[in-house]
């Protein structure tokens, strides 16, 4: 379903293109690099980092984009100083506190990725709420991988259909991405990644067999509305094969 904005709406003001992709799903990185390049800490890098959601999202709500997912904790940034894992957690439960009445008055639903039992309670707790309080929303579903991990995604998912009891001539695409946390999402069109980093690092690897990728040198907080605009422009000039042949 694409969303459309009302005439009247206060973020109404683009040509939508009719190109746009449905769902661009996000690897924010450099958050580090951007602190150390002004002798902060990474900490910092974080902050502003979360700081540059609303902007973000925002400018994906003018594209007339209706999905939009962020790869914020892998289960593989657990490997991280406990300091920066710690301060992670608090950025998160942060954000839902400050963030969640707007997000939900703009329109935005909330959805999490990843697995939440190995969460602190409180973390657990905010992701919760989050979903919850915006679940009748419909304009944008933001989905926020946090404690995600792909291979783990998949390895639940095959858990899930022995536990099911599912017959070896019944097993197909759908029996494995109907398991998947994605499954009320579509697939990414388009997978973004800052800093100039061209890896997929464990991201959505299931789901972006056909994705189209855009890597630029922007640091994620520096990544801003025209950001948003030059990578959908990449996209929409790009020819969609699925691994036919189209000439
Ligand atoms: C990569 O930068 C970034 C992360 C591992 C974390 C991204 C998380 C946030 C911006 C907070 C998100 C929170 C919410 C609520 C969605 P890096 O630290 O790997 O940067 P570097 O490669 O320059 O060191």
């Amino acid at each position: 379903m694409r969303s459309e904005l009302h005439g009247s709406h206060p973020l109404k003001k683009k040509k939508l293109d009719p190109n746009r992709p449905d769902h661009v799903a996000i690897i924010m990185d450099g958050n580090g690099r951007w602190a150390v390049e002004r002798g902060l800490q990474r900490s910092e890098g974080h902050r502003q980092g979360v700081n540059n959601l609303r902007n973000v999202v925002r400018a994906f709500v003018e594209q007339g984009v209706p999905y939009v997912t962020l790869y914020a904790f892998s289960t593989e940034n657990w490997s991280r100083p406990d300091n920066e894992v710690q301060n992670l957690f608090g950025i998160l439960t942060d954000y839902v506190s400050t963030e969640i009445n707007s997000l939900r008055r703009e329109g935005v639903r909330i959805l999490h990725l990843g697995n939440k039992t190995s969460l602190p309670s409180e973390v657990r707790d905010a992701i919760s709420l989050s979903e919850e309080m915006t679940s009748h929303n419909e304009l944008l579903t933001l989905s926020v991988a946090f404690n995600y991990g792909g291979k783990q995604e998949i390895i639940n998912a095959v858990k899930q259909i022995v536990k099911d009891g599912v017959s070896i001539q019944d097993i197909n695409e759908s029996t494995i991405s109907e398991r998947l946390y994605t499954s009320k999402i579509p697939n990414p069109d388009l997978i973004v990644r800052t800093a100039g980093e061209m890896r997929l690092s464990n991201f959505l690897i299931w789901q972006s067999a056909y994705s189209e990728y855009y890597s630029t040198n922007v640091l994620w907080p520096d990544f801003g509305s025209g950001d948003v605009d030059k990578a959908i422009e990449a996209y929409s000039s790009r020819r969609r094969k699925f691994g036919s042949v189209d000439y």
